[in-house]
């Protein structure tokens, strides 16, 4: 007797099909797993035989032949539990076949019988909607995640109640759809690691910057001495970034359902991610990779914010694989003959301070380091890096008398506005999808045209600055930017004077 059940494997944030065939033949007992299992899979045996006796079922003493399809494919983790179990109890009619039929199954088993969260429930759904099947089936704590894509879902507690919904003893009720549309709409509120602008005094040329990289989602790096407030900025950006569509906040999900990584009840990302992973976080950790492929922080920030405090302690190594991700927008992870692909265009968001010590360029206090140390210091920031950067911003200390006084700047809601309005027009010129910091090749050159003024300041700052063609280019963007959030169809020479002055600014460890 052969049973056939449909299940997925993970390549990237998509699901691919794979089917689990159970086979029970004559012969010695034993349980024989074929078509490229991992360890996990391997250990599913374990589980999958206690969790069928704890729901009542004895394996046969036959030989069994768990097959699964196509063998080409790596499987890996602990989701192949229960369309194995399933397969067993089809093959030993427990089970009517053509009640498998249509339906994608997905879940790790508790040796009691219990069906546990795994990782890719979202993608599986997406999966099952475009296959045309009828129904998933998922652990119940992933069953609002299974729900995003629009599918009907069941997602039983027990392998024991999914058994008498498939044998129509006692049907389960779908999870019921969730409107995120209001959750996405829902203003952005400070707190926990995010602060809002109006608590910020002075600093009016970094809360500038800061708005010019929200909209045109532009990189910035801020430089400055110990407690002038950078840290304190960045945790501003997400509160101004305009909120996610639908489509976005889906892939973002997606990403954070591969990385098992998800909240039960409201598994929707609906918010910018911003991610702060600290200087020590591994290259794994920070580009993604391990056995079972899983995303890294630049995949994780997908759509939002990586936040690289103190930029210059992540090493160069780390540093340099930042390269990829930030000019394709995706990072490739390859691991023994398979290599896949994860998306990551994320706004890069760094601080610095301008030597070890902090307080070189200070006006009162002075720098204690040797010439050595600030080039050692500087020379963990490659020009490369620094080159991909559209917003070099100095963050000078913050004098006494504007700390004495109460904040006087815009609320982040305020400025958020702006930045929204900007990202529309942009998105309406450059097309869907397409920010400022985006362009390149003839777009750029088409949407930034420069009129006489302007393209005669351009070549005075290039040749006196010695601008690369990349910061050639990426002063245009940024003056698109400037542009945009004015309202102004064209570049006037005033945005793209500030867009240069943003290139120049700073004192950067590298930038002499
Ligand atoms: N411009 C400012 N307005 C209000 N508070 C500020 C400002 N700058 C700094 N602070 C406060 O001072 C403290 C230190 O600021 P923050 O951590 O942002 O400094 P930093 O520039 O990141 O310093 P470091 O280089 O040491 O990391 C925080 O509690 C912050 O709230
Ligand atoms: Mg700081
Ligand atoms: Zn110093």
């Amino acid at each position: 007797m052969l049973a056939r059940v449909d299940t997925i494997a993970l390549d990237g944030i998509r699901a691919i099909p794979v089917e689990v065939e159970v086979d029970l033949g004559r012969g010695l007992p034993m349980l024989n797993m074929v078509g490229l299992p991992d360890g996990a899979v391997r250990e599913a045996k374990d589980r999958v035989r206690a969790a069928l006796k704890n729901s009542g079922v004895q394996l046969p003493a036959r030989r069994v032949t768990i097959n699964l399809a196509p063998a080409d494919l790596p499987k890996e983790g602990s989701g192949y539990d229960l369309p194995m179990a399933l397969g067993l109890l089809a093959a030993m009619e427990l089970l009517p076949g053509e009640s498998l039929r249509g339906r994608l199954f997905l879940g790790e088993l508790a040796l009691d019988g219990r069906l546990k969260p795994v990782p890719g429930c979202l993608p599986a759904a997406m999966l099952a909607k475009e296959l045309g099947m009828t129904e998933l089936i998922v652990p119940l704590a992933n069953g609002v995640e299974g729900s995003l894509a629009g599918g009907r879902v069941v997602a039983p507690e027990t392998l024991l109640e999914l058994m008498r919904h498939l044998n129509g003893e006692k049907l389960l009720d779908p999870v019921p759809p969730t409107d995120w549309r209001k959750a996405l709409e829902e203003e952005p509120r400070s707190g926990g690691s995010i602060r809002d602008l109006a608590d910020v005094k002075g600093q009016e040329h970094a809360r500038r910057a800061l708005e010019v990289a929200a909209a045109g989602g532009h990189n910035l790096i801020m430089s400055g001495p110990p407690g002038s407030g950078k840290t304190l900025l960045a945790r501003c950006l997400p509160g101004i970034l305009p909120a996610l569509t639908i489509e976005d906040a889906l892939e973002v999900t997606a990403i954070h359902s591969v990385a098992g990584r998800l909240e039960g009840r409201s598994p929707l990302v609906t918010r910018r991610p911003f991610r702060t992973p600290h200087h020590t976080s591994s290259h794994v950790a920070l580009i993604g990779g391990g056995g079972i492929p899983r995303p890294g922080e630049v995949s994780l920030a997908h759509r939002g914010v990586l936040f690289l405090d103190e930029i210059p302690e992540f090493g160069r190594s780390a540093l340099e694989s930042l390269r990829e991700p930030l000019e394709a927008g995706d990072v490739g992870i390859s691991r023994a003959a398979r290599s896949t692909r994860f998306p990551a265009r994320f706004q890069l968001v760094s601080a610095c301070n301008p030597c070890p010590c902090g307080f070189r360029g200070h006006p009162q206090r002075p720098c204690r380091c040797s010439s050595i140390q600030v080039e050692r210091y500087a020379s963990r920031l490659s020009g490369p890096l620094l080159d991909r950067i559209d917003l070099h911003v100095e963050v000078p200390p913050v004098p006494p008398e504007t700390l004495a006084a109460l904040p006087s700047g815009e609320s982040s809601a305020m400025v958020r506005q702006r930045v929204t309005e900007a990202r529309m027009r942009q998105l309406a010129r450059n097309g869907p999808g397409v920010l400022n910091a985006d362009l390149d090749g003839a777009p750029l050159d088409r949407f930034a045209a420069l009129d006489g003024e302007s393209r005669e300041l351009l070549l005075m700052a290039s040749r006196k600055l010695c601008f690369s063609a990349r910061t050639h280019n990426r002063i245009l963007k940024v003056s698109r930017t400037i542009a945009d959030l004015e309202g102004a169809e064209s570049i006037a020479a005033g945005h793209l004077a500030e867009a240069i002055q943003f290139r120049m600014g700073g004192r950067f460890p590298g930038s002499g």
